[in-house]
């Protein structure tokens, strides 16, 4: 594991040191923002036109390389971001019908740090070249963002409950920027137990939707899981033991030799109890922002028990980008770009963080 302070890597030019640089040659109106995404092993690219929205959008996913080892090798994840994203910028500038872009943002964080590296030197050395200049994206920010790619977007403010691989995070979104961490995860992220638990059951990789097929044909009352904390009082979440309920009931189930037969019942029964967890924690959050708006986002946010059953008890309305917006990809970071742009750096700018809380972002600069 590389430690948080040797992952952190922020390299930006020292005001005292640097020798005097040109201003940015921004002549351009900042109109089409190339996205590119590479924190983890999907590797995104699109464009987003302030005017006419997203143009064009094309992605790679690593799937098939990490499978055979049951999780991302961050190593492997680099290498491929590296043979993949010259490519698929290419692609996506030529569908969008356009040479060069007028700003390049991308996934500063946080993520593996080898990947984000990847999409950080590309995107400030495209930059150097084009005379653009870079806006550097948070990863989550950019989650909570994608539903704003919808013909129906939602306005601020609004509570966001964020779930992904990595995060499980309910926040009060006050404005662009502006974001209280209302509750987070105690130990596992929701997408992180739906994985695990897709491994106890021998599914691949990634686990989510894996399980989430399995659970269409299994009884979600097979099995009494623990709803964990939702006894408790505040807004936190905890999913490990869950997920440890769950290993005990395959174990048992494989010594009486009926884990095949039961294998769906268990697929349901965690799914029922991860999403019931969610919706309750949301509804709870909902009510003490008096909040009528819930924006879903994170790779979790496909999930369709996730979606059907939080619409369903939620009496304001809830926002979800469309489910291959969930997963990541490069239209969330290209919107995301098109409304930071006045957080746009000279090129050279180089940033990549493996940890960086969504808590300390700011609104945009003003224009
Ligand atoms: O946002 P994302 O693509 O990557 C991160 O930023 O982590 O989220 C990936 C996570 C994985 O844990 C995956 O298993 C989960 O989202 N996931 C799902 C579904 N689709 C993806 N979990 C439950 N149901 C799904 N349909
Ligand atoms: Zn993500």
């Amino acid at each position: 594991m590389i430690s948080a302070e040797v992952a952190k890597c922020k390299v930006r030019r020292r005001r005292e040191t640097a020798p005097r640089r040109q201003p940015a040659r921004y002549h351009a109106p900042l109109m089409r923002v190339l996205g590119l995404e590479t924190s983890c092993d999907e590797t995104g690219v699109a464009v987003f036109d302030a005017g006419r929205g997203l143009i064009a959008e094309a992605l790679h996913s690593q799937v098939e390389l990490h499978a055979r080892y049951g999780g991302v090798v961050p190593e492997i994840a680099s290498r491929d971001h590296l043979r993949r994203l010259l490519p698929l910028v290419d692609k996506v500038l030529a569908d969008a019908g356009t040479a060069r872009p007028d700003a390049i943002a991308y996934t500063a964080g946080p993520g593996l740090i080898g990947a984000l590296m990847v999409g950080s030197g590309l995107a400030n050395g495209l930059a150097l070249s084009w005379g653009c200049p870079v806006i550097p994206i948070h990863h989550m920010e950019a989650h909570l963002l994608a539903p704003m790619l919808e013909p129906a977007p939602p306005a601020f403010p609004f509570l966001a409950l964020l779930v992904s691989g990595g995060h499980t995070m309910l926040v009060g979104v006050d404005g662009l920027g502006q974001y209280r961490l209302l509750g987070t995860t105690l130990d596992d992220a929701v997408g992180e137990a739906f994985d695990k638990t897709a491994k106890l059951l021998g599914l691949g990789y990634p686990g989510g939707p894996a399980l989430a097929r399995l659970a269409e044909h299994g009884d979600p009352n097979a099995f009494a899981f623990p709803r964990p904390m939702l006894n408790q009082p505040g807004l936190d979440f905890s999913f490990s033991g869950l997920k440890t309920a769950v290993m005990l009931q395959v174990r048992a189930s494989e010594s009486r030799g009926a884990l095949d037969r039961e294998r769906a019942g268990i697929a349901a029964s965690f799914q029922r109890a991860a999403i019931d967890t969610l919706v309750t924690r949301s509804l709870r959050a909902a009510r003490q922002e008096r909040s009528r708006r819930i924006v879903v986002a994170g790779g979790v946010g496909a999930n369709v028990l996730l979606r059907t059953a939080l619409s369903q008890k939620f009496d304001g309305k809830v926002f979800y980008p469309r489910p291959e917006f969930c997963t990541d990809n490069g239209a969330m970071i290209a919107i995301a770009g098109s409304l930071r742009l006045s957080d746009a750096l000279p090129a050279g700018t180089i940033e990549a963080r493996a940890r960086w809380p969504l808590e300390s972002l700011r609104p945009p600069a003003p224009t």
